[in-house]
């Protein structure tokens, strides 16, 4: 069906009637996979606010390794339902392409640039939570069964559910064929090993964990990595072998139109946030975050969620699963309305013990009287520096005072101390993943996860109509082992390491950044 033909089948259809023009959004059907023409953010009038049903039973989303084989049916159902929908309807806002383009429009991936960008930031965390919730209701609808829920990933339980899920393998309905991992690649430790998770899930600061506002550009430690390199090593576990681009319709034409590139060369939906959610994998990789964001509010010492009323009071729009416009809110989705709301729970993985969920973070020894000190500037300059493909060294003289606070720190002091990297710049059409490290000047691809690291700065493409740079701040909470090793030094080393997700030197990078600096929060 070419575009013409699709669009004259729409006027026919009473769902592009009911919702109208303006929200329709036009699919190129080309070699089994739809390209995003358009993912605009659909405008069908008021949304209003969505109905919980609250008589539910409150059921366990299970890991994908723990579902009965009833369970793997249902889930296999569900998503051919799902997937069946849009054949005869490829307008109808509860079908496979028109759920993974609700991620589309909320990706600035969308043609418009001023579209909600709910990655990158505080929205991060309630969006997809919002998101999961209304896609298991339409699951559920779709085969007539309200105790239908999702399962999750769970990558953490490490190694043995590093790789993708089997039934995400073997069940036709979950399988995409534009995902590089096998059954047999395995994720690197670097990413959802013990070490990392345990750097991650051990974060205080609510937005370090988080991300804090969106007009900081901030990603928190969830979503920097594991999350970001979840999604780029699912598409291609391997890169730099091959010249494959980030997706299937990248790079664009020279006239700025997205190319199809499934017949030439292996291409990848969850490297790209405009395509991601076309892999049925992308829910249950979201389900393993929203689990553990759940088991980080929980975790001595976390500050857990935000309490100011822009986050708590912030309005998602969605369909639902009768295909009305509905919003719900952030604090409709927070702690006990989890529950009452959305009436799931998270059954912990039975067939393995999952570190990050018994390693609690290291409890505040003592409340600090830390001194009030200016922010250390490593390094600063009036025009951007480029990180370049291999580790990129900066460092500083640190003062006295400086050091003092820092021994407060280490030993059990308010975790107060952030080195940020400000103005971190990419082309739309570049990923990054950027390990960094400090009192560690010849670290590299292999260095270990130990006190000498930080965190990790990383970037997903959005999409090929994205056509602004991608300007992010990284901050990194500072945990008592590297203010340690820190406090003993005059000197501040800080060591950026770019890599691919299978440890190798990126071919090329573009990434720049303003001004690396330590401060007191
Ligand atoms: Cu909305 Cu995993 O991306």
């Amino acid at each position: 069906m070419d575009r013409r033909q699709f669009v004259n089948q729409l006027g026919q259809g009473s769902l592009g009637a009911l919702i109208g023009l303006k929200a329709m959004r036009l699919w190129a059907q080309t070699s089994g996979h739809e390209l995003p023409v358009d993912c605009s953010p659909p405008a069908p009038g008021t949304a209003k606010h969505i109905s919980f049903n609250t008589s539910l039973a409150i059921l366990p989303r299970k890991s994908a390794w723990d579902l009965s084989n009833g369970e793997i049916t249902r889930l296999q159902s569900a998503y051919q339902a799902m997937r069946d929908l849009s054949t005869p309807n490829p307008n109808d806002p509860r079908g496979w392409m028109q759920q993974a383009n609700v991620h589309c429009f909320n990706c600035s991936g969308g043609y418009d640039p001023s579209n909600v960008e709910i990655h990158g930031g505080w929205w991060f965390m309630p969006w997809h939570r919002c998101y999961l919730h209304v896609h298991e209701r339409i699951l559920g609808k779709l085969i007539g069964d309200p105790t239908f829920r999702l399962a999750y990933w769970d990558w953490d339980t490490y190694p043995s559910h590093a790789s993708v899920p089997p039934v995400f393998i073997s069940q036709a309905p979950l399988v995409d064929q534009y995902r590089g991992a096998q059954a047999s690649d395995v994720i690197p430790a670097e990413i959802t090993g013990p070490d990392n998770m345990g750097v991650v899930m051990g974060t205080q600061g609510t937005a370090a964990f988080m991300g804090g506002d969106p007009a900081q550009g901030l990603a928190g430690a969830m979503e920097q990595d594991p999350h970001g390199p979840v999604h780029l090593w699912t598409a291609e576990p391997n890169p730099g072998v091959g010249t494959e681009p980030p997706g299937c319709f990248w790079p664009t034409s020279p006239n700025g139109q997205p190319v199809d590139q499934s017949q030439t060369v292996g291409c990848l939906d969850m490297g790209v946030l405009a395509t991601a959610a076309q892999d049925p994998v992308f829910f249950a990789h979201h389900s393993n975050i929203d689990r553990l964001w759940d088991v980080w509010v929980q975790t001595p010492g976390s500050q857990g969620n935000y309490k100011n009323a822009a986050w708590l009071n912030h309005r998602f729009n969605f369909y639902d699963e009768n295909g009305d416009w509905v919003y719900i809110t952030v604090a409709d989705v927070l702690a006990q309305q989890e529950q009452n709301n959305l009436r799931y729970t998270y059954q912990p993985p039975q067939s393995a013990t999952a570190l990050t969920a018994t390693k609690p973070g290291p409890v505040q020894a003592k409340q600090g009287k830390a001194r009030a000190v200016k922010p250390l500037v490593v390094t600063s300059g009036t025009k951007p520096t480029a990180v370049g493909t291999k580790p990129h060294v900066r460092s500083a003289a640190v003062p006295l005072v400086h050091r003092q606070n820092l021994k407060l720190l280490a030993s059990g002091g308010p975790r107060q101390y952030v080195l940020h990297i400000d103005g971190l710049t990419l082309p739309p059409n570049e990923n990054a993943i950027v390990k960094v490290f400090v009192d560690e000047p010849n670290a590299n691809r292999d260095t270990p996860i130990g006190p000498s690291f930080v965190g990790t700065f990383s970037v997903v493409v959005s999409g090929s109509q994205h056509k602004h740079a991608t300007v992010r701040n990284a901050a990194f909470e500072l945990r008592p082992e590297t203010a340690a090793l820190l406090a003993q030094q005059k000197t501040l080393t800080v060591t950026l390491v770019p890599r691919l997700v299978n440890g190798k030197e990126p071919p090329k990078s573009s990434l720049t950044y303003r001004r690396i600096y330590l401060s007191r929060r």
